[in-house]
């Protein structure tokens, strides 16, 4: 349909980037980016005329988008040159030809196009050499100065090399690591290494294999000196996911997986840089204050919960002011078979006991209001985490039905 409406309008019109890579790689790929020779958004409008979906167009980029469905998304962009003012800019935009729309991009394999239109449906544009880096398993960037114009392309390399199970070819790792030396990701915004860091994160099979090239390639020193990451904390991050399914398999439980990885990730870094740090990979203020308030309790609570017998109540006392990501960070960092006993049995039975009555109840006994109140309801919540209530005979009960 593409090619033809191309045709209609008398537009070139290409498949390209990402779809075409796993095309040839033979996998599955629903966000489909067509570039026209010709206005973009003319060929967008009279597209989403023939399939439908919902269309949204950004004039001043020249670029529109057609949601189909929840996964499947069409991006059309003008073909375009793209010149950087200065380093890690966001880029100004000039009308072009394919062949500088696909000089302006990141690395070789995604740099291939599909021709659509009729007379020459099926031709591939493959000016840099993407089908031999496939064959070669290379992550090649096209010009040296990539990583410089745009160093996000630094977690991008990373990004594609775990997850393809790539490897950066010997130039461009050189590149890479001069940007690096040039300090070039600490002109990144925030929010752009945040985005970048958050999209290694929900590649989950490879996310161990990224985050291993960037302790390798220096990447983590080089977004902030203090962020030192040791092998073994990725070690530790292998085993997030299947400690965490474990659990969900357990009790159900809504945990967010990316604030226990990035808690775990974060678990190294010395407390006086350890806000810092947050800052850079974190926007929401109050987790932020959330993680490093359990970050900083680390060491007290594994120093409490390592003894061999620890009461209910100081279990109960110590995780509750502790959200369920920080207790499965705490879970997964620790290798004490106790600390871990205990956090587990505070997640599974320990954290759901609550109080069932209230100071209506004890209105109704004819208990007069006051201090007291506070005191017998804090005394039942521990009788009843402790599982131990003694009646007034002196015998024991049990009490977590109360
Ligand atoms: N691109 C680029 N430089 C960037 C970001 C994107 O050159 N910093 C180009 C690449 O050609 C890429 C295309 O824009 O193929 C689309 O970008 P994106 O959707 O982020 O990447 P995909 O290759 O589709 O990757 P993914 O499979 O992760 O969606």
């Amino acid at each position: 349909t593409a090619g033809t409406v191309g045709d209609e309008l008398n537009q070139n019109v290409y498949v390209v980037g990402g779809f075409v890579r796993d095309l040839m790689l033979k996998t599955d790929n629903w966000d489909i980016d067509f570039v026209t020779e010709g206005d973009g958004i003319v060929f967008a409008k009279a597209l989403h005329q023939a399939v439908g979906g919902k269309l949204t167009v950004h004039p001043q980029f020249e670029t529109a988008v057609i949601r189909l469905s929840s996964h499947i998304t069409l991006d059309v962009v003008t073909a375009r040159r793209e010149y950087y003012e200065y380093p890690a800019a966001l880029p100004k935009v000039e009308k072009s030809n394919i062949w500088s729309d696909l000089f302006r991009r990141d690395f070789t394999i995604n740099c291939m196009a599909i021709c659509l239109n009729q007379s020459s449906f099926g031709d591939m544009s493959d000016y840099f050499g993407g089908m031999k880096d496939l064959q070669n398993k290379s992550i090649r960037v096209l010009y040296n100065l990539s990583f410089i114009e745009d160093p996000t392309r630094i977690f991008r390399a990373i990004r594609f090399a775990a997850r393809l199970g790539f490897h950066l070819e010997v130039s461009t790792r050189q590149f890479l690591q001069q940007a690096l030396q040039n300090d070039m990701i600490r002109r990144l915004s925030h929010d752009r290494i945040r985005e970048e860091f958050l999209h290694m994160i929900r590649e989950q099979e490879s996310f161990h294999h990224s985050m291993t090239l960037m302790k390798e390639l220096g990447v983590f020193q080089a977004l902030h000196s203090g962020f030192i990451v040791q092998s073994h904390t990725l070690e530790r991050l292998k085993g997030i996911r299947f400690a965490m399914e474990g659990f969900r398999q357990l009790s159900p439980s809504s945990f967010n997986q990316t604030v226990v990885m990035l808690m775990q990730i974060m678990s190294e870094v010395p407390p006086a840089y350890l806000e810092e740090v947050c800052q850079i990979l974190v926007a929401n203020q109050t987790l932020i204050q959330q993680m490093m308030k359990s970050m900083n309790q680390r060491d007290t609570i594994y120093h409490i919960l390592k003894e061999d017998e620890v009461d209910r109540f100081t279990i109960y006392q110590l995780l509750r002011p502790h959200t369920e990501e920080a207790l499965m960070f705490f879970y997964n960092d620790s290798d004490d078979p106790y600390i871990r006993h205990y956090i587990a049995f505070y997640l599974l039975k320990l954290r759901h006991i609550q109080l069932t009555i209230s100071g209506n109840d004890l209105k109704s006994l004819g208990i007069n209001p006051g201090p007291i109140y506070r005191r017998i309801l804090d005394n039942v919540l521990k009788a009843k985490v402790l599982g131990t209530i003694y009646d007034h005979d002196g015998e024991l009960k049990y009490a977590e039905n109360l």
